[in-house]
């Protein structure tokens, strides 16, 4: 979001608005007011309350609305549209996903190569295309060769459009229909970037995967007492699937596998 935000405010936006699950409007409001520039986000009403709180201690006017992250982007626009404002909406504008490559630098800074796998919680699906086009980008560079991780969605059995449109061989993923996670950064039922997500995952030669929600919990107190990370629900769901993987064979015992924790779990009050 520090990325989309200079560079709107470098373009001249006056003000800034977008829909979140949660995360990302949290960001924006903390970069919004280091621009200077007015910020709106509307989430849907039942976000955890923490989120809330944080985006409004940055000074963003927040609109909770009943329904889910689509129903929110509805808002946005009709907000926009009212009263201006630039649409830093997931993949509206193309400098989120430039700010998400770094999470494929970083992999490679840290561990000196790419993994063999990837596991990653999806919602909207930045962090997945973002990563993804940082490695071919890092090819073009000279920085690595033609290896890629094989990428994994990890979604809930209670919002996996991306997991179901795989499954199916779909290019696009139709809509979820009453999407329930406690996972509420995974809680897209619609995703803008399906196509390039989907097209990640199987030139990666990897895959997607929905857990059982009632699992999540459970799994992701699991990493908490082993690994004594902050690991929100995300992570729990990502390390359900890694289990599944292993089980199944598409894992193997010396591979290295990064699962990201990409919502702690003391934010999901
Ligand atoms: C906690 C959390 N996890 C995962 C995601 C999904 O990230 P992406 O949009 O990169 O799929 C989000 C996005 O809002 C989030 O807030």
């Amino acid at each position: 979001m520090a990325v989309a935000v200079t560079m709107a405010s470098q373009n001249g936006a006056k003000s800034l608005a977008a829909p979140t699950a949660g995360n990302a409007g949290a960001a924006l409001s903390a970069y919004g007011a280091r621009a200077g520039l007015p910020v709106f986000i509307a989430m849907p009403q039942d976000t955890p309350k923490s989120i809330v709180d944080e985006c409004r201690s940055y000074g963003a006017e927040v609109e909770l609305v009943a329904g889910l992250i689509t129903d929110a982007g509805k808002r946005v626009q009709q907000y926009i549209a009212a009263n201006g404002g630039f649409d830093l909406s997931t993949l509206k504008e193309p400098y989120r996903v430039e700010g998400k490559k770094i999470m494929g630098y970083e992999l490679l800074e840290d561990l000196g190569r790419l993994p063999d796998v990837i596991l990653y919680p999806t919602g909207g699906g930045t962090g997945l295309i973002g990563m993804w086009k940082a490695f071919s980008e890092m090819q073009r560079l000279g920085w690595i060769g033609s290896e890629r991780p094989r990428m994994y969605s990890v979604q809930s059995s209670g919002c996996a459009p991306i997991v179901r449109a795989f499954e199916q061989q779909l290019d696009r993923a139709p809509e979820w229909e009453n999407a329930q996670t406690s996972a509420w950064g995974l809680r897209v039922p619609r995703a803008i970037g399906d196509r390039l997500m989907l097209r990640a995952l199987r030139e990666s030669n990897g895959g997607a995967v929905a857990v059982d929600e009632r699992s999540i919990e459970k799994a992701a107190s699991e990493v908490r007492k082993h690994e004594g990370i902050d690991a929100g629900p995300e992570a729990g769901a990502a390390f359900l699937a890694l289990r599944r993987l292993i089980e199944k064979g598409e894992i193997g015992e010396n591979e290295i596998v990064v699962l990201f924790n990409t919502g702690g779990n003391k934010y999901h009050s």
